[in-house]
């Protein structure tokens, strides 16, 4: 180790090996991503009995996939006779599991089904003992309204009490929908990215950030509403322009900080336009909700949330990203967006334009992110300075969770305590 657990993090600073030692990364892998709850898929991708997802959980191959009776189960992608992966396409529909190597199959509660010349294993002790050699369940494994999250501890809080507050981002996802249904709309996209995960997270609620490093695709946007051949080009304009928030603004932006190193941040672009298809949608919503229903729920207007450790919403953009941290210095990012089930195209086609403006790999916005997590990470390369600090309202605010604004970084604060808890506990 490059310092002592000790000087980690404390009050406000931490030591840039945190973020660049690969025993931290060693450590964390343990202690945080192997204990905590981490988003592995929707349900929406197992819709019918026998169709099955193909996962991974922390750095382990899983699968998951919906029985007979509706329940969706989650098991480690490996045969227990020589360890080959059961499923190897992304997600597909099959009576039985089948280990393509020889042939073991397997039902989908994991039971196995046949093993081809099972009479050669007379005398074994799997002779006799077939229930004892099925898949491998996951430890925990839970669904939070169609969210499904998964742990490689056996034991620990429950996925509920684990969300806590911040499950509100999920529930107003769902809620979104007239019919209480939102669906993963096509593949994903990933993102490689040169930068400790730590450094992505510590970015999504930042308000000082965005004018400086936001200021050219702001600039080029602002021109660009003026002259917008049509609706869609002006909206991603907006949604580009609508950076340019100043210092003021974003200290009147509320983010909450949670238990458990979760939070979220009030949104600061405009989400109810008065148009037509808005109308619609709102009228659609009403008819299920009630228009006091309406309200409420587009009321939570988050701009996104944070699910600590490794997941990140944006409710009102029903867009999800996952971080995948591949080794200190490089985490990958799994990005979808879910479509919102009996809701007007209108407004399936907004979602699609904000995460083509925001999140795709094109996006000129990203870019400016990307570039800058990049710039961090290499200097923190630096060895001879060691510390990195988060101080911005450390006086004005306490530590933990707690109300805050997009000015403060309280929650970059919430989220290494939280880090600090989980680095400390041997198991
Ligand atoms: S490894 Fe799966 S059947 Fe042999
Ligand atoms: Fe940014």
């Amino acid at each position: 180790m490059e310092t002592a657990m000790a000087n980690w993090y404390e009050a406000g600073r931490a030591h840039a090996s945190v973020y660049r030692d690969p025993e931290v990364f060693a450590l964390e892998r343990e202690r945080l991503f192997k204990v905590a709850w981490i988003y592995v898929g929707h349900e929406s991708q197992v819709e019918r009995p026998g169709d099955y997802l193909r996962s991974e959980l922390v750095d382990e191959p899983i699968l998951l996939v919906r029985g007979a009776d509706g329940e969706v189960r989650g098991f480690f992608n490996r045969c227990p006779h020589r360890g080959a992966l059961i499923a190897r396409e992304a997600r597909g529909n099959a009576k039985l599991l089948q280990c393509a190597y020889h042939g073991w199959s397997f039902r989908h509660d994991g039971a196995l089904q046949s093993i081809p010349y099972e009479e050669g294993y007379a005398g074994t002790d799997l002779g006799g003992q077939r229930e004892a050699w099925g898949l491998t369940p996951l430890p925990r494994f839970a669904s939070y309204r169609g969210f499904l999250f998964a742990s490689l501890a056996a034991e620990g809080p429950d996925l509920e009490s684990y969300l806590g507050p911040v499950a509100i981002n999920l529930d107003n996802m769902v809620e979104r929908s007239p019919l209480g249904k939102i669906a993963v709309w096509g593949s994903r996209f990933s993102i490689v990215k040169r930068n400790n995960w730590k450094v992505y997270l510590e970015n999504l609620h930042d308000g000082a950030h965005a004018l400086p490093t936001h200021v050219s695709s702001i600039r080029a946007a602002q021109q660009a509403i003026e002259q917008a051949p049509d609706e869609w080009t002006r909206l991603r304009a907006y949604i580009m322009a609508a950076n340019a928030q100043s210092p003021k603004d974003m200290a009147q932006l509320p983010v909450q900080c949670y238990p458990n190193g979760h939070s979220d941040m009030s949104a600061f672009r405009k989400t109810r336009p008065d148009t037509p298809g808005q109308r619609e949608y709102e009228e659609a919503l009403a008819r299920r909700y009630g228009h006091d229903g309406v309200e409420r729920i587009l009321g939570v207007d988050r701009n996104n949330a944070i699910i600590y450790p490794t997941l990140t919403v944006q409710p009102n953009w029903m867009q999800l990203r996952l971080l995948v941290p591949l080794d200190v210095e490089t985490t990958r990012v799994d990005i979808w967006i879910f479509k919102i089930l009996g809701a007007p195209e209108w407004i399936q086609q907004r979602i699609r334009a904000f995460t083509n403006t925001i999140h795709t790999p094109g996006s000129l916005v990203r870019a400016d992110d990307l570039e800058n997590f990049e710039r961090v990470q290499l200097g923190l390369r630096a060895r001879s300075v060691s510390g990195i600090n988060v101080l911005r309202e450390f006086t004005a605010e306490p530590a933990g969770p707690g109300p805050s604004t997009a000015m403060s970084e309280r929650y970059v604060r919430n989220q290494l305590e939280t880090w600090m808890r989980y680095m400390k506990e041997e198991r």
